[in-house]
C-alpha cells in the first residue's frame, strides 16, 4: 500500500507515521514544515521526505510522481487561538489546502482521507450525523473542508472519508497546546494561564490511539464521504486535568486565571458507534509527562520570550 502523508511532520501526523511503520509500511511524508511540523518528530521512523505546501501545484506533482492508493492529510493550521488573532491562513491551508488535494482526487486515482475534528459540531453532544455548528474561525475552516468533501464525492464521484477525532494530547505535541504548555511551565516553575474559570470540558485521547483508530478506519472505509468520530470517551475540564497533572509529577502547578477567550465553547462530546481500547487519561498523561520530562531537546529550542507572555495569547500570537 503506497501512502502519502501530508502533515506527517506534525503532531498526530508523525504519530500516524510510526503506526504505518508498525505495519511495515514506509509512507512519503509531503510537509511545509511551519513552525509546528518538525523533522525532530520523525526521529526513528521510515519515511521518504518531499517538503512542499499542501495548497501548492507541487502537491499534484508529487502524487503524480509516486501515485499512491491513499493520501491522508493532516496538514493544517491547528490553533485555536491563532485563528482568533489571524484567520486568514486557516482559509487557505485548512479549506483551499484540501479543495488542492480533492482537485487533484479528481486528476489521480486515489483515495482520500480527511482529517478533521470534533470542533466541527461546537458544544453540542451527538454523533456523526449532528449537524456542524463551528464556534471559533479554526472549526468554521475545518468544517468548511468538511463540507467540500463531501461535495466532491456526491459531484465528481471521488474516494474519501472523513475521520473527526477529539483532543489529542501525547508526546511531541506543540507547546501552545493545553497538556504541553501545562507539563512545560510545571517543569520550569511557572503559573499556568488558566481561560475563564478553567471549566472548559474537552474529551482526551492519546495519540497513539488516535493514530491506530485512524489506520483501522481506513482499512474498514467505504469511501463514500461518510464520517467516523473518534471520541477518546474520557471528559475533563482544564483545572481537573491540571490537578491530575499535579499528581503525576509531584510538583506544584501553579494557577493563573485570565480572561476567557472570545467564543470559548465550554465543552465537546461527540460521540461513536465504533468499539475499541484507548488508554487510561491518567496514564497517557504521565506517559505524556515523563516523555516530556526526558525530551527537554526538543522543547526548550521552542521556549521563547512569546511563551512567557502569552496569558491571552488570541492578541499576540
Ligand atoms: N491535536 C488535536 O487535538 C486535534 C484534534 C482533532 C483534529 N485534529 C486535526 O488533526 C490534524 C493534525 O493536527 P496536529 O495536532 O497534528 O497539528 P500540528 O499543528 O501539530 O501539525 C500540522 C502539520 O501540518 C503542517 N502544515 C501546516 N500548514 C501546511 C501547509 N500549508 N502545507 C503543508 N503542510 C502544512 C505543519 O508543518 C505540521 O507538520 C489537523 O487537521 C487538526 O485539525 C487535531
Amino acid at each position: 500500500m503506497k501512502i502519502i502523508v501530508v502533515g506527517g511532520a506534525g503532531f498526530i501526523g508523525s504519530a500516524f507515521v510510526r503506526e504505518l511503520n508498525k505495519r511495515g509500511i514506509k509512507p512519503i511524508v509531503v510537509d511545509l514544515l511551519t513552525y509546528a511540523g518538525r523533522k525532530e518528530n520523525l526521529i526513528g521512523t521510515d519515511y521518504d521526505f518531499v517538503q512542499a505546501d499542501v495548497r501548492s501545484e507541487k502537491m499534484h506533482d508529487i502524487i503524480k510522481e509516486y501515485s499512491p492508493d491513499i493520501v491522508i492529510n493532516f496538514a493544517a493550521e491547528t490553533h485555536v487561538d491563532r485563528s482568533i488573532y489571524k484567520p486568514q491562513d486557516f482559509v487557505t491551508t485548512n479549506v483551499l489546502g484540501t479543495v488542492n488535494l480533492l482537485e487533484a482526487s479528481r486528476k489521480f486515482n486515489f483515495k482520500y482521507v480527511h482529517i478533521s475534528t470534533d470542533e466541527v459540531y461546537g458544544e453540542e453532544c451527538g454523533d456523526e450525523n449532528s449537524p456542524l455548528k463551528p464556534s471559533s474561525p479554526y472549526s468554521a475552516s475545518k468544517a468548511s473542508a468538511d463540507l467540500f468533501v463531501k461535495a466532491y464525492v456526491r459531484t465528481y464521484g471521488i474516494s474519501a472519508v472523513i475521520v473527526r477525532p477529539s483532543n489529542n494530547y501525547g508526546p511531541r505535541q506543540f507547546p501552545e497546546k493545553l497538556i504541553p504548555k501545562a507539563i512545560i511551565r510545571t517543569l520550569l516553575g511557572i503559573h499556568i494561564p488558566v481561560y475563564g474559570d478553567g471549566k472548559a470540558e474537552r474529551d482526551w485521547i492519546f495519540v497513539e490511539d488516535t493514530a491506530r483508530i485512524i489506520f483501522d478506519v481506513v482499512s474498514r472505509a467505504e469511501w463514500k464521504g461518510e464520517v467516523y468520530n473518534i471520541p477518546g470517551g474520557q471528559r475533563y475540564n482544564v483545572l481537573e486535568i491540571l490537578k491530575m497533572l499535579e499528581e503525576v509529577s509531584g510538583k506544584e502547578v501553579k494557577i493563573k486565571f485570565v480572561s476567557d477567550r472570545p467564543g470559548h465553547d465550554r465543552r465537546y462530546c461527540m460521540t461513536t458507534s465504533m468499539k475499541y481500547e484507548v488508554t487510561p487519561f491518567k496514564e497517557g498523561l504521565r506517559r505524556t509527562y515523563e516523555w516530556y520530562l526526558n525530551n527537554r531537546w526538543w522543547w526548550e529550542p521552542l521556549i521563547n520570550d512569546k511563551f512567557f507572555v502569552e496569558d491571552e495569547p488570541w492578541l499576540t500570537v
